[in-house]
């Protein structure tokens, strides 16, 4: 089965507009795990926008439930990712500007920076991801780096999906097919995720190979009305119902 990761970045997002300590974060990270995820995704931006260094290790330390730090490249954030030793790091490129993560890392121009950076993660056994297009020069350049495993940025078949163009979304939906065999081949682990929701995952989890989605905005949005055990739990039944019988 495909495992589930939630992201929880805008439960910090709602606390930072107040400043206070509401919603709690910790609190997030226990429902998640109570409503049987796989694991909680955290993003800890360089400009802090959300998720603070207290929120990674209290995670880390209070809820019982594997750990996948999303980051940037960034020496400080390398730093407290080293101390706090979630079990997974995802590296993704950042910009100050972005409302969020708009593009996959440039592997094949910073594979020498990203190197030894997966190889420092990888000393202190933490399972190293990187977010990338699906194209093949990227995957190629992604091996070369050591991490074993690639997060396939579904945003383009995301962003396709909204509109009435279904050849622009199949398009994408092919570039990810491909992508995670041709990652697969090539050894590394596929993940997934970025913009997906309780409407377009069902083409996600047919792709072969993928192992892992991480889905936040949707999850947290469908939250705020229906709370997270719910939401999260209904993401995990359409995750099982359209998974083909089979599949590992
Ligand atoms: N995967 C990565 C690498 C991301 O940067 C994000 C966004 O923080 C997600 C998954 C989740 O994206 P969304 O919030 O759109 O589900």
């Amino acid at each position: 089965m495909i495992k589930l990761g939630v992201n929880i970045d805008h439960v910090a997002t709602l606390r930072q507009a107040r400043g206070g300590k509401e919603p709690d974060v910790l609190e997030a990270a226990r429902a998640v795990r109570k409503a049987k995820a796989d694991g909680v995704t955290v993003h800890l931006r360089e400009d802090r926008r959300h998720i603070q260094d207290a929120d990674v290790k209290a995670i880390k330390q209070k809820v019982k439930i594997p750990l996948n730090l999303e980051m940037s490249l960034n020496a400080g954030i390398v730093a407290a990712a080293l101390e706090i030793q979630p079990e997974k790091v995802c590296l993704v490129p950042e910009r100050r500007e972005e409302r969020t993560t708009e593009g996959g890392l440039n592997v094949v121009g910073d594979r020498e920076r990203i190197k030894p950076v997966v190889e420092m993660l990888k000393g202190k056994g933490i399972v190293v991801s990187l977010f990338i297009e699906p194209d093949s020069a990227a995957i190629e350049a992604a091996h070369g780096t050591g991490a074993q495993f690639v997060e396939l940025h579904t945003g383009a078949y995301a962003n396709a999906f909204i509109t009435d163009d279904a050849a622009l979304w199949k398009k994408e939906l092919i570039r990810l097919h491909n992508a995670a065999q041709e990652a697969h081949q090539k050894g590394l682990g596929v993940n997934a995720g970025h913009g997906l929701n309780y409407e377009n995952v069902e083409q996600i989890v047919k792709i072969p190979h993928i192992e892992e989605l991480n889905i936040g905005h949707a999850i947290v949005s469908k939250a705020v009305f229906c709370g997270l055990d719910k939401a999260v739990k209904e993401m995990k039944k359409l995750i099982e119902m359209h998974t083909p019988s089979g599949s590992a």
